[in-house]
């Protein structure tokens, strides 16, 4: 029984990706490609699969981009939850379901999840000294702390994670520690926390990971495992103190949250319990039936998460399966430099769909003919046109396009005699070879190389058409002309179907091209009737020109510079990305007058504003007192937000912002208008 026969489903993750920001071709190309492929020639081959993947939507990524964008944590998660998912819609990426970790399902799962653990008595509660933020008044978990990886010497290493090396980390593990909230260094103070003693688990994971994988494992992530385990396990915290996240199921863990990577791989279970319930289904065979095949596809910095911390809690936990394989790629780099977005040093995927609406399955090859599988990878745009036009252009387009021609020329797009295997045993066992390659090369991840062996079936056309050359033979022979492309028709029934994970559209434009169904099964026979009718060819791919690409390069120059100014000349804050009309208006903004100000207590910034709305007189918290006193603005007009969602600072309902210019010295201004307005007067 060959290996693949083992299991009877198959559950396929891709990262959840945090809802902070839209995502870049270099996760494309790390995850969800790779993902997206796996689970499509599964469901080709005939599996019964889910491909489950979701919006991360805890942790302090949020609440710090909330603060970024002057928004709130659940404006920023919607928004970036909606763009990303329609994107890797846009993209063809075949989720079975696109989950969030925001759905009370998630929160009950993963509350579920701690309690077991909890009952069962794995976590120790340790109280220790832990960095906090006098200012912000909060504890610097995570992405609120950066410093110095230990590692690697990275300096922007956060909280939790190294994402240069990889490593998992702590924060009293960072060297010169800055608070990402304020700049400030921080102080310790004592606090309770769960921890996951990793290190009772060593032996077991060396049992697992170590003898067991270390065959069928890729290196670069058995090798990552081993050196985690040979450095010895710790105690991890999994509880933190912050607002934002799930609150921690047991007595005594007031105000207490969950981390982010306790609960986010929970979600990939989440999301199957949504998706079965939307189907009508049971979840329970896809996470605890030992026939069940479990696959996390994921970038290289969440392999200790998805290796070792998941695992042990699925392990602890006791119902569960473990990950057959983790197959993780490596980092894409763009035009000689690491991708990020913040340094806009990056394309983003929606930024590619809005510039190239009908050139996905072009991206979806090119990520996929570059794929980081076993080193870091570059991008290039260079590179992009030369893949396309050499190899989608002027082999697959080519060969399809040859024989199209000929078959309407000279036998008005008809096939005559009715054919479902090819006849000439050459092709018919070439094409028997790399079918199982192409397999060989899916069952083991090796997705580089199972889309090469793809365009090996147009090579093999492309070959078979020179040597056959019906358009000498059609004068004398118009039998052997007619055969020869009958082969070549049917060969392109074969290549849309095996190209169907990697172009589903292409594939699609083919198979209506050839007058078949929309979709065929790896094994499933292809059968062309006497007198069947082919359509017209489509256009295929179209040929990418130099000054295409030489725009996307002078766009992405710009796009970095314009990240740049602001830290070079220190005035003028880099532009925010586009807001529609309607967003916009949205904001109520009104003329107001102050009627009454004092300092907020025990505050250096903030004074305590009663506001004339016209609408209502209201309360306004704001951080202007250093700049002016309280007595010498009663009366001033201001321009106030006024349906800004209420928020709490240092007890007071603050309801509303004013409206205030600000230089780079830091230098307050009210944005007045330039005559005297009535109070409530609208600002649009
Ligand atoms: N949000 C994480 C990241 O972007 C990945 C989470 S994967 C999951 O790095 F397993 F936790 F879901
Ligand atoms: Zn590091």
């Amino acid at each position: 029984m060959s290996n693949a026969d083992k299991f009877k489903r198959y559950t396929v993750t891709a990262a959840l990706p945090y809802a902070n920001g839209p995502k870049h071709i270099g996760h494309l190309a790390g995850a969800y490609i790779p993902a997206d492929l796996y689970a499509r020639y599964l469901r080709l081959s005939g599996k019964d699969v889910v491909f489950v993947c979701g919006s991360d939507e805890h942790g302090t990524a949020i609440p710090n981009q909330a603060i970024k964008e002057g928004s709130t944590p659940q404006a920023i998660i919607d928004k970036y939850h909606v763009l990303n998912k329609e994107s890797f819609e846009k993209l063809g990426i075949s989720f079975d379901i696109y989950h969030r970790t925001s759905a009370p399902i998630h929160h009950e799962t993963a509350q579920d999840f701690f309690r077991v653990l909890d009952k069962k008595e794995v976590f120790t509660i340790q109280t220790s000294e832990q960095y906090f933020d006098d200012n912000a008044q909060t504890f610097l978990a995570d992405r609120y702390i950066i410093g110095t990886c230990p590692k690697c010497g990275f300096d922007g290493a956060y909280g939790d994670q190294c994402e240069k090396c990889g490593s998992a980390l702590s924060p009293e593990e960072l060297i010169n520690p800055t608070s990402t909230l304020t700049g400030n260094k921080p102080v310790l103070k004592a606090t309770k926390h769960w921890y996951l003693p990793m290190d009772r688990y060593e032996n077991w994971l060396k049992d697992w990971i170590l003898k067991g994988h270390k065959h069928d494992w890729r290196a670069s992530v058995y090798g990552q495992c081993k050196s985690w385990i040979d450095g010895g396990l710790a105690a991890r915290a999994i509880t933190r103190d912050l607002d934002w996240g799930i609150d921690v199921p047991a007595a005594d863990a007031e105000g207490k949250k969950l981390y982010v990577w306790f609960d986010a791989p929970i979600g990939y279970i989440s999301a199957t319990k949504q998706w079965a319930l939307d189907h009508g289904k049971d979840w329970e065979p896809y996470w605890k039936a030992q026939d069940t095949k479990l696959v996390h596809f994921i970038g290289k910095d969440n392999i200790v998460f998805h290796c070792i911390i998941f695992p042990i809690m699925l392990h602890a936990h006791g119902e569960f399966i473990l990950p057959e394989s983790v197959p993780a790629n490596e980092f894409m780099n763009l035009e000689g430099d690491k991708m990020s977005t913040s340094r806009g040093w990056s394309i983003e995927m929606h930024e590619y769909l809005h510039d190239f609406p009908t050139r996905v399955d072009e991206l979806r090859y090119y990520l996929t003919a570059i794929a980081p599988e076993t080193a870091d990878s570059e991008f290039t745009w260079k590179d992009y046109q030369a893949r396309i036009n050499n190899e989608l252009v002027a082999i697959l387009g080519n060969y399809v396009n040859r024989v199209f021609v000929l078959m309407h020329k000279y036998f008005d797009g008809k096939m005559n005699t009715p054919l479902t295997t090819l006849t000439d045993q050459h092709l018919h066992t070439q094409l028997g070879v790399l079918y199982d390659e192409i397999g060989a090369s899916f069952e083991a991840y090796k997705f580089r190389q199972a889309q090469q062996l793809v365009l090996d079936v147009a090579r093999l056309g492309n070959k078979y058409l020179t040597d056959k050359e019906p358009w000498k033979t059609f004068g004398e022979q118009p039998e052997a002309a007619r055969e020869a492309l009958h082969e070549c028709v049917l060969l392109i029934g074969h290549l849309a179907t095996l190209m169907q994970p990697f172009m589903p559209e292409t594939a699609q434009k083919l198979f209506r091209m050839l007058q078949l169904k929309e979709s065929y099964q790896f094994n499933e026979a292809i059968v062309f009737e006497a007198g069947h009718q082919l359509n017209q060819p489509e256009l295929l791919f179209q040929k990418v020109e130099d000054e295409i690409i030489e725009r996307q390069i002078e766009k992405l120059n710009a796009k970095k510079a314009s990240m740049e100014t602001p830290k070079q000349s220190a005035d003028i804050a880099p532009a925010k990305p586009a807001v529609s009309y309607d967003q916009f208006s949205e904001m109520d903004i009104r003329v107001g007058t102050i009627v009454a100000a004092e300092k907020v207590e025990k505050t250096q910034k903030l004074l305590k504003l009663t506001i004339d709305t016209g609408i209502d007189t209201r309360t306004v918290v704001s951080g202007i007192a250093e700049h002016y006193a309280p007595e010498a603005i009663i009366g001033q007009q201001v321009s106030i937000l006024v349906n800004l969602a209420p928020r709490e600072l240092k007890g007071i309902v603050s309801e509303g912002m004013i409206l205030m210019a600000e230089n780079a010295e830091g230098v307050l201004c009210f944005v007045t208008p330039s005559t005297a307005m009535p109070t409530g007067s609208t600002i649009r």
